[in-house]
């Protein structure tokens, strides 16, 4: 390949993972499109073209293009919704979005036949961690979505701990055949046997998502063979991200005071900060698209069978879109909901309700409380390194009554 701009940046190594930022500020820099030739992709670094791409569905594909290994793509992403076009695509976003729209969400937080409302689940969990002066939010905010979403999938609870790390292996499988790559390997392969082998019609709990997508097969809505791959959606896409996002946030609130204080006196609201942390920090940096025909993007040629990679992580911190303070954390920002952490166009993050409505949930009920907050001095956090995801593994958070 003879484009440029071209960078040998590498990606995914652990102090770009730790802090990617300049890189991003750099490619930015550098133009719409950066050839990175470790990777052999177009890294798509600012939010203008990050968007135009998600958007142009027919020109950059997600067939066999969401990872960056041929592998990956042909085992854990074929048949799956966020890797098809088109018809396909919708046809089995479908199922997904009758589960995940609005109005599901909405009887989700008010009283539910099977007992479970978010935020009164989210007020509870909220209080016992903080009536302890010291309490880690990673914890917290996994606590929170794993019971959430497991019992809205039906899996049974004995799986839980399994399932969330196989499902932070399986998106280390998007990006290169890296180390991180080949030890995640053993664990997403887990994943997929476990949702062939063990799980039933008659395991998973009446009236559930999973339980759903059965009865969809058996009334031909949806195919057999979509099954597996739909349950994969869910148990891959609908944990980690919320909990990455949660930690987060508290990490934000916990660092900045004044923030702190705007949401605990009302001038802004536990959505206004869960939006502005996943601009800053979104849980997924990146995702590849397949330049499904010749096209030029800000005025550089993209050929045919290319790939490119989108940076939302990059795409939030761009101050062609979010001015000089593109690096502050400000909850009342304005405009702050259009970030690309969620996605946008057609393949648009189907569980975003969801997410916002779980982080919001027990971001709320936190603020309530009249408490200061800040990091445990003793103890420092711990990033999560993930090929894909960005985040904390811990977060040790003092929490002190004002
Ligand atoms: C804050 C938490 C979350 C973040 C940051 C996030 C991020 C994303 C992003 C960036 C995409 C777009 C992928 C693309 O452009 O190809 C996506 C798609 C998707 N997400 Fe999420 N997600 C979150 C929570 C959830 C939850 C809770 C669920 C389900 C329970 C979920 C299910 C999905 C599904 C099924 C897709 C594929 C949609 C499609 O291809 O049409 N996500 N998510």
């Amino acid at each position: 390949v003879t484009h440029s701009p071209r960078s040998d940046v590498d990606l995914f190594a652990d102090p770009v993972l730790e802090n990617p930022f300049p890189v991003y500020e750099q490619l930015r820099e550098m133009g719409p499109a950066v050839y990175l030739d470790r990777h052999q992709v177009w890294a798509i670094p600012r939010h203008e073209d990050a968007d135009a791409v998600l958007r142009d569905d027919e020109v950059f594909s997600s067939v066999n293009g969401l990872a960056l290994t041929p592998e990956a793509n042909a085992t854990i992403l074929a048949g799956t919704v966020l890797a098809s076009d088109g018809r396909e695509h919708a046809r089995l976003r479908r199922p997904l979005s009758q589960q995940l729209n609005p109005r599901a969400m909405q009887k989700l937080s008010r009283d539910c036949p099977d007992g479970l409302n978010v935020e009164e689940h989210a007020r509870q969990l909220v209080a016992g961690y903080v009536a302890y002066d010291r309490f880690d939010a990673a914890e917290l905010a996994q606590h929170m979505v794993a019971d959430v979403v497991m019992r809205l999938m039906g899996l049974p609870d004995s799986v839980r701990k399994d399932l969330l790390n196989n499902a932070k292996a399986t998106f280390n499988l998007f990006g290169p055949a890296n180390a991180r790559y080949r030890t995640s390997q053993p664990a997403a392969a887990a994943m997929l046997l476990y949702l062939n082998e063990s799980v039933r019609p008659e395991t998973v709990r009446p009236g559930s998502w999973i339980h759903a997508l059965y009865q969809a097969a058996e009334n031909g809505t949806i195919d057999e063979a979509d099954v597996v791959p739909l349950m994969n959606a869910y148990t891959t896409a609908g944990m980690d991200t919320t909990i990455l996002a949660l930690t987060t946030t508290i990490h934000l609130l916990t660092t900045h005071p004044q923030q702190w204080a705007h949401l605990r006196t009302g001038r802004a609201t536990a959505e206004a900060a869960v939006r502005e942390a996943l601009r800053l920090e979104a849980p997924i940096q990146g995702f590849g698209r397949r330049v499904a025909r010749d096209t030029t993007l800000g005025g550089t040629a993209l050929r045919e069978g290319e790939q490119v990679w989108v940076l939302y992580g990059s795409a939030g911190r761009d101050p062609r879109k979010w001015g000089p303070t593109a690096d502050e954390f400000d909850i009342r920002r304005p405009g702050t909901d259009k970030h690309l952490a969620l996605g946008a166009g057609r393949h648009e993050c189907a569980g975003n309700h969801l997410a916002l409505l779980q982080a919001s949930a027990v971001i709320g009920a936190m603020a309530s409380h009249h408490i200061a907050l800040d990091l445990e001095p003793a103890r420092k956090p711990v990033r999560l390194l993930n090929n894909v995801l960005r985040g904390f593994a811990s977060v040790p958070v003092r929490a002190t009554p004002e």
